[in-house]
């Protein structure tokens, strides 16, 4: 069987972004891909976070696999920081690594913005971390969002550059990114990607907001000018909106529209919402019903396996390039 891997940072809720642009379809990779989903906690403390919260959101990231439908019993879900070779990679990485292409990266570029008072090593590193993420286990298939191509892109570089070096040890992966819903936009701003850590609430749908809180939000969101509903190059708001609707329903665009045609924003608004609240009621019910200590095991279950394929990987990196 191929192997897909891939990863959600523990900080704050995750939200409709996170859920259509990856996880959505981890879901569906696992019936035909040996998966591995991590929790990547190393990644997050790149930015300061309260322990407590931390601890919490860790526990809520897996949850939220689960209740999206990511099932252990064909997948491994696993917490980063519980298999110690995802940080012993990145060091070997690092000495493989030019400091110029982790300057280009543009995820760092935004956060080092973001977070002037705090732009630490790690934070620069953090994409090197990510290659020994998914080197580690060989995976032919990295499923992400878009924002995260280029972080694929130098892993692909990284391993390259270590198998002719050193001779063939990694898999050189793939990003599987999926034209739908791969970017998906703020409800206050169609001109920038739906984030955690936007400003302003009303940017995105938590996974976790109340139904009617989500129904506010979709209310207030951005429209283009004009009054007909249509995606088009020139209608980001509503390409966005429609998209949404679309991967929710399982409807096509094309017929979202037609079901639209002669009726206004108000009306296609109440549609979204109740598509996106009947989605949320779900996966809530689903998330509430799960039991900490039962969630604890299938981690602690998952970090075995994990940890048993990346230590073997690290035997073999360490013998190829002669460290005892
Ligand atoms: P993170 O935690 O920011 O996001 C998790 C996943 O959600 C996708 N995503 C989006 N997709 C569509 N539209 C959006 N607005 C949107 N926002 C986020 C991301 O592309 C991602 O797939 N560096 C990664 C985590 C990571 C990882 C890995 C991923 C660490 N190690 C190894 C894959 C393999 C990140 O920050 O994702």
């Amino acid at each position: 069987m191929k192997r897909a891997v891939s990863g959600v940072q523990p900080t704050n809720n995750l939200h409709l972004g996170n859920y259509l642009g990856a996880i959505k379809n981890w879901v569906e990779l696992q019936d035909s891909y040996d998966s591995l989903y991590c929790i990547v906690d190393l990644h997050a403390i790149t930015i300061k976070q309260d322990p407590k919260v931390l601890r919490q959101n860790v526990l809520n990231v897996a949850k939220t696999y689960l209740a999206l439908g990511i099932n252990p019993d064909k997948s491994t879900i696993f917490v980063q920081s519980h298999v110690p070779q995802h940080a012993e990679l990145a060091w070997v990485l690092n000495t493989i690594a030019k400091l110029g292409e982790l300057e280009r990266m543009t995820q760092f570029k935004d956060k080092a913005t973001q977070h002037k008072e705090n732009i630490n090593m790690g934070l620069f590193d953090y994409p090197v971390l990510m290659s020994a993420d998914i080197l580690l286990y060989d995976p032919e298939v990295v499923p992400v969002g878009e924002d995260q191509k280029q972080h694929v892109e130098l892993t692909r570089d990284l391993a390259e550059r270590f198998n002719s070096s050193y001779g063939k040890t990694f898999v050189v992966p793939e990003p599987l990114i999926k034209k739908e819903g791969a970017r998906i936009m703020g409800l206050d701003d169609p001109s920038k990607k739906m984030s955690k850590s936007a400003s302003s609430a009303n940017n995105y749908v938590s996974l976790l907001d109340s139904p009617d809180i989500a129904a506010k939000k979709i209310s207030k969101a951005v429209t283009d000018s004009g009054s007909t509903i249509e995606s088009g190059k020139d209608k980001p708001a509503l390409t966005n909106l429609l998209t949404i609707y679309s991967l929710l329903s399982g409807q096509s665009i094309k017929n979202i529209e037609k079901e639209y045609t002669g009726k206004g924003y108000a009306d296609f608004k109440k549609g979204l919402a109740n598509t996106v609240t009947e989605f949320l009621s779900d996966f809530q019910a689903k998330f509430n019903a799960l039991d900490d200590n039962k969630v604890k095991a299938i981690l602690e279950e998952g970090n075995k396996k994990a940890r048993a394929i990346a230590e073997a990987k690290m035997t073999d990196v360490k013998t190829k390039m002669g460290l005892l």
